[in-house]
């Protein structure tokens, strides 16, 4: 199974045996992965789950791929696409047990906040249209506001999301190089975390 996953048909809904064969599995995904840190590291703690990363950066992909391969992941894969899309029409749905959404680009000028993606519709429908029953969506920013629009989205979406605690080392999750360097500068990073609900 190749490092690097490529859709077959970039216009109609995957199937879940398409990105990993086994659907027993969980699927954790992970959005704008950047150089594959966390879904490396991730997949290497969680053996019994498979990770998919999204990436539009060729370079990116390619130095996740990398470090799938040297550390023979067979639980881990890439995808090059843009993630709005990729959430919105292409991920089966109730097929992903949680989605990580670390350190994502703040667009911080005003006329650019409807391109945050905790602000667009395709990407809030898409997510609990995705999410399996339970399922969780992880977000983390140095953006304060970023993260009061992700807050203002979801109290919106009351009736499909549910936020949950998320103690610092409540479970494994490795900081992102984003996340490291925005601590080195001395950043706060705000997370948050809800549960799907409903149907
Ligand atoms: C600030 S970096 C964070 C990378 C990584 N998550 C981390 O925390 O180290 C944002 C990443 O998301 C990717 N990205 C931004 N917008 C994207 C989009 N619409 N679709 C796919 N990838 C995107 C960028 O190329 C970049 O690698």
């Amino acid at each position: 199974m190749p490092a690097i996953f490529t859709p077959s048909d970039h216009f109609r809904e995957l199937s879940r045996t398409e990105i990993f064969p086994d659907t027993s599995r969980p699927l954790e995904v992970d959005l704008g992965c950047g150089d594959g840190t966390f879904i490396t590291g991730m997949a290497a703690h969680h053996p019994e789950r498979d990770f998919l990363g999204v990436e539009r950066m060729l370079g990116r992909v390619v130095k996740t791929s990398r470090k799938i391969e040297q550390q023979q992941l067979h639980n881990a894969r890439i995808m090059r696409l843009e993630s709005a899309y990729t959430v919105g029409w292409l991920l089966p749905t109730a097929s992903v047990s949680r989605l990580h959404l670390l350190c994502p680009d703040p667009w911080p000028k005003k006329g650019h906040a409807p391109r945050r993606l905790v602000n667009q519709a395709e990407f809030l429908d898409g997510l609990f249209r995705i999410l399996v029953d339970g399922g969780e969506f992880l977000l983390k920013t140095d953006d304060q506001p970023y993260f009061e629009d992700a807050l203002a989205s979801f109290s919106a979406r009351e009736h499909q999301f549910t936020r949950l605690d998320w103690p610092a080392d409540a479970f494994f999750y490795p900081t992102t190089d984003f996340e490291q360097d925005w601590l080195n500068m001395g950043r706060t990073i705000h997370r948050a975390r809800w549960r799907r609900i409903g149907r």
